[in-house]
């Protein structure tokens, strides 16, 4: 008689949790597809594969985004839509009018979240109040006092780069330059950070930890274009997800003990009454003093964690984007030998005998700097960058639905040619201040816009002035006519077959 009764009541228990399961899981994401195709679908560019969306098509090779962007450019349209396989579609923003719209949404998890076994939630990741004291305890460090004394230390490195580069001009072969001017921002970024000389530039990826660093940049790329491994489970079982935590774990390891060694300098310092300073014959305060001694209002700072996180965003932030700045300024150079040469007077009226760029000289390097924005401009070295609606929102006439994935894509707002002449053509004189008068402030964003703008690009910017300065002033660049150069739009912006060019040594 019980059991018959107990057995409908576990039934009916049962059923209700099997729909309050489908209520929360699967009921959200179908209503939200059909929303998805209902508003969005129209905006596709061309027709989509039953299965794999545009994924096939798009694969993040120049052509597809740039036929989506065209698509966009030619219909007169404010955005475009491509699927991710039969269910996720993404919008992509290449207009100021919808990049100010969206902007202001948060990070969207779906990417983002890969980065964090490595990056923690650091500033790139964080979102809400986490990021808002994050990004105010860090602001001091990209002070200009802070950056002044780094201005030595990319000469430095640059020399080691010209040392290298000098040895090979004899040979009369065109030179790669994409993973030699990798190594050179990374070590950078190390001797910055956290006062690191790996040496990498002479040695290549021997130290264990610089090998994880660039392992993970190379991981983290592949992940993003290979749709399967978006499912954490499949990546973690897979051998590349086994390798990114091993990496992870190096990295870990090797910024911890770096933390909690300068800690203790640190204290010890304090204990004393001393005034902060650099230690082991430093002649500056590098990132991890100003975040080890930095305090909010309340005299609170950052917790050893989060100094982890953020050291571990600035490796991953701020050397493959100001490599690929770098080296397609040089090949932009290359290719114009007239804006090259007008580089080279301005750099060496500048340092008259001098070897080195210093500091004052930075504001002289006008026209450096325009050749270094239009290179920018025709090849962003973060192409893509991505948000995650958070309440359903129209722009101009078309409603994008809460939850939707957007694509926000400076590599077509850079190419748009009603704010742009001639688009494709390289003009660095359009960045003469009489030129930007009555350009839209959204037309132009390399380094993104807004309150979550690059908190490093007063330091990249000097950074690339400084190498290209010291590269134009002792060699001349030409094109390896041989050698096809095509942009690869990742995770930074990639040449395809790398980038090769002619070296001439000049005369002093
Ligand atoms: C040419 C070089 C660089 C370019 C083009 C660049 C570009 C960008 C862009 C587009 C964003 C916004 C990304 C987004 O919204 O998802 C960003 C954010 C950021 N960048 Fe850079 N970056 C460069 C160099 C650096 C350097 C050298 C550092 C550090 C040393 C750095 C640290 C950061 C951080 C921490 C954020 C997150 C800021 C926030 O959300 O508050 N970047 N960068």
């Amino acid at each position: 008689m019980m059991l018959p009764l107990i057995t409908g009541w576990v039934l009916y228990m049962a059923a209700c949790l099997f729909s309050v399961w489908l209520c929360y899981t699967v009921y959200p994401p179908i209503v939200l597809f059909f929303r998805q195709w209902y508003h969005l679908n129209y905006l596709v560019y061309t027709q989509a594969h039953m299965i794999w969306g545009h994924l096939h098509i798009v694969q993040a090779t120049e052509e597809a985004m740039l036929a989506t962007i065209a698509y966009g450019i030619k219909n007169e349209i404010t955005f475009s839509v491509t699927w991710f396989g039969p269910f996720i579609p993404t919008v992509w923003c290449y207009r100021p009018e919808s990049i100010k719209a969206v902007l202001k949404e948060p990070k969207t998890d779906r990417l983002y979240h890969m980065m964090v076994p490595w990056i923690g939630t650091g500033l790139l990741v964080a979102n809400g109040d986490k990021w808002f004291r994050s990004r105010r305890l860090l602001t001091p460090a990209f002070h200009f006092g802070v950056l002044k004394p780094y201005i030595q230390v990319y000469n430095e490195c640059a020399q080691i780069l010209i040392n290298k580069w000098t040895k090979l001009t004899s040979s009369n072969e065109s030179v790669e330059i994409c993973e030699p001017i990798s190594l050179l921002t990374l070590d950078v970024i190390l001797r910055c950070a956290f006062s690191h000389k790996s040496n990498c530039q002479n040695t290549g990826h021997q130290s264990p930890y610089v090998q994880s660093v660039y392992a993970l940049s190379k991981i983290l790329t592949q992940r993003l274009l290979f749709i399967p491994h978006q499912s954490d489970f499949l990546f973690y079982l897979s051998p590349s997800g086994r390798k990114f935590l091993r990496a992870c774990k190096v990295v870990h390891d090797h910024s911890e003990k770096v933390i909690r060694d300068r800690k203790a300098v640190l204290e010890e310092q304090i204990m004393k009454g001393e005034p902060i300073k650099p230690t082991s014959g430093r002649k500056y305060l590098d990132f991890l003093d100003i975040l080890l001694t930095s305090k909010d209002e309340d005299g609170v700072g950052l917790s050893d964690e989060q100094i982890r996180a953020e050291v571990d965003t600035f490796m991953f932030e701020g050397h493959d984007t100001t490599a690929s700045g770098i080296y397609w300024t040089l090949y932009c150079l290359a290719k114009h030998p007239f804006h090259q040469q007008k580089c080279r007077e301005e750099i060496r009226t500048v340092l008259d005998d001098r070897d080195c760029i210093e500091w004052d000289d930075l504001k002289s390097l006008s026209y450096t700097t325009m050749c270094i924005k239009e290179s920018m401009r025709l090849y962003p070295p973060v192409p893509l960058y991505f948000r995650n609606i958070s309440e359903d929102t129209t722009i101009k006439g078309h409603l994008i639905p809460k939850n939707t994935f957007v694509t926000i894509a400076p590599i077509g707002l850079h190419r748009q040619p009603d704010i742009w002449e001639n688009p494709e053509e390289y003009d660095p004189l359009r960045f003469l201040p009489e030129r930007c008068e009555g350009r839209d402030n959204f037309a132009y964003m390399p380094f993104s816009a807004g309150p979550r703008n690059c908190i490093g690009q007063t330091f990249a910017l000097n950074e690339e002035k400084v190498v290209i300065g010291n590269i134009l002033n002792k060699f001349s660049l030409h094109l390896d006519d041989d050698h096809v150069v095509e942009m690869v739009p990742e995770i930074i912006l990639r040449a395809k077959y790398g980038i090769k060019l002619k070296l001439e040594l000049l005369k002093e």
